[in-house]
């Protein structure tokens, strides 16, 4: 088994832009679950599915395979062999994601592959059920968290950043819709996990979130 960290929190917490460099510093593999879930979620679009339609998303699972590749250290993710690494960062695909995310037999087909990466390699993986389901037994286990409007003021910077035109009032609300269904479905809610330590980055930068993790993960490796 490798050494496991586990990254878990809502939506726009920072979680992986956090882990990424908590993984450049320590040489840790970064395993991004939310994209395997968004590939999922492409696949449902194409089918022209509704989210909330759960035996018809059942039944589409059959015909969707998710592989996760690294090219130089960054994770690429194939749904049945085609990269949709960029593609599945749209919005669209990430409320999908939230809504097909809740079905137990989507969780189910990528419980495997997040669980057999963790024991291959030391990996810092990040998601929403890491510490309290996919990998209980991981050696450090951390809650990102952040206040809504600091997470939607961090989502709208980085889209008008990007010269894509958004709406502030909108992104809030997509948020809190987010946050609920992730922590009130049934099948592994995202919680904290007894046993993880709690850090609200409201106030923090990220470096100093990072500095915290690496002085954790540096205690439980001695
Ligand atoms: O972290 P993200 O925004 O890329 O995740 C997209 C959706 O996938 C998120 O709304 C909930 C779901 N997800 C999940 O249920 N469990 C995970 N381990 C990771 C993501």
């Amino acid at each position: 088994m490798g050494f496991n960290v586990a990254i878990d929190g809502p939506a726009g917490a920072g979680k992986s832009t956090i882990a990424k460099l908590v993984a450049k510093e320590t040489g840790f593999i970064y395993v991004d679950t939310g994209a395997m879930y968004r590939a999922l979620a492409v696949h449902f679009i194409n089918e022209g599915l509704d989210g909330e339609d759960v035996s018809a998303i059942e039944t589409a699972c059959e015909g969707a395979s998710v592989s996760i590749r690294y090219e130089d250290g960054i994770q690429k993710v194939f749904l049945n062999g085609k990269d949709v690494s960029t593609l599945i960062r749209q919005e669209n695909v990430g409320n999908m994601a939230s809504k097909s995310s809740t079905v137990p037999k989507v969780r189910e087909k990528l419980l495997e592959l997040q669980r057999n990466l963790a024991i291959k390699e030391d990996v810092i993986m990040d998601g929403r059920d890491i510490g309290t389901n996919i990998l209980p037994q991981a050696e450090v286990k951390i809650y990102l968290t952040a206040s809504v409007s600091t997470r939607a003021k961090r989502r709208f910077d980085e889209l008008m950043e990007k010269g894509i035109s958004c709406n502030y009032d909108e992104i809030y609300h997509d948020i809190e819709d987010r946050d609920f269904r992730d922590m009130n479905r049934e099948t592994a809610p995202l919680k904290q996990a007894e046993d993880a330590i709690l850090i609200d980055s409201s106030n923090l930068t990220i470096e100093e979130v990072v500095c915290e993790i690496l002085k954790y993960i540096k205690k439980c490796r001695n």
